[in-house]
């Protein structure tokens, strides 16, 4: 299993470099990184196992973050009912995703976002686009898929790709105003 320690984190040079596309069919290899990528959010979002095995509770992972440049990206975002229950989930471990359309509209995360490979505060709006439609290959179901993502998980979906060219979330936050107000934007 994937822990902490094998996440490298923005100090590492790596984390700038350039993924590069994974052949298909997918060989053993990378099936089995992208399903340990997929593993470790699972855990992490567990309240146990994120806790004995000091696991930082993460949606996305890309395997540039495991020094695997390679454009490969596990998701798990967990939609929840109002006492906490999981009623549901966006699950992928997508292999070459590509962004093929996306909208006018922007969106951002009022809270800012966060990710597994930075652990210094970096506050700000980061710009993304509202909806995003994307294509790939799926490891999860083994299957080309198709995925329209809005919102919450739209943001989700581009930070991981981002990822791939080696662009961390910060980049895109207004370096001389970080809250500065996003046009055509909403706020999630
Ligand atoms: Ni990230």
């Amino acid at each position: 299993m994937l822990l902490m320690k094998d996440i490298i984190d923005d100090k590492n040079p790596l984390i700038r470099e350039t993924s590069q596309p994974v052949s298909l069919p997918l060989d053993d290899q990378d099936r089995q990184t992208l399903m340990d990528m997929f593993e470790y959010l699972k855990l992490s979002q567990d309240d146990e196992q994120s806790e004995a095995y000091g696991l930082r509770p993460g949606v996305g992972l890309a395997a540039v973050q495991i020094g695997v440049l390679k454009r490969m990206c596990a998701i798990l975002i967990y939609d929840y009912d109002q006492d906490g229950k999981i009623v549901g989930q966006t699950a992928y471990a997508l292999v070459n995703p590509k962004i093929i359309s996306y909208s006018e509209r922007m969106a951002y995360l009022k809270d800012g976002e966060g990710c597994l490979s930075v652990n210094d505060d970096h506050q700000g709006y980061v710009p993304r686009y509202a909806k995003v439609t994307i294509k790939g290959y799926d490891a999860l179901t083994d299957q080309e898929v198709k995925i329209v993502a809005r919102g919450y998980e739209a943001i989700v979906f581009q930070h991981e790709l981002d990822h791939f060219d080696g662009i961390i979330f910060y980049d895109k936050i207004d370096a001389d105003d970080p809250f500065k107000p996003i046009p055509n934007a909403m706020a999630i």
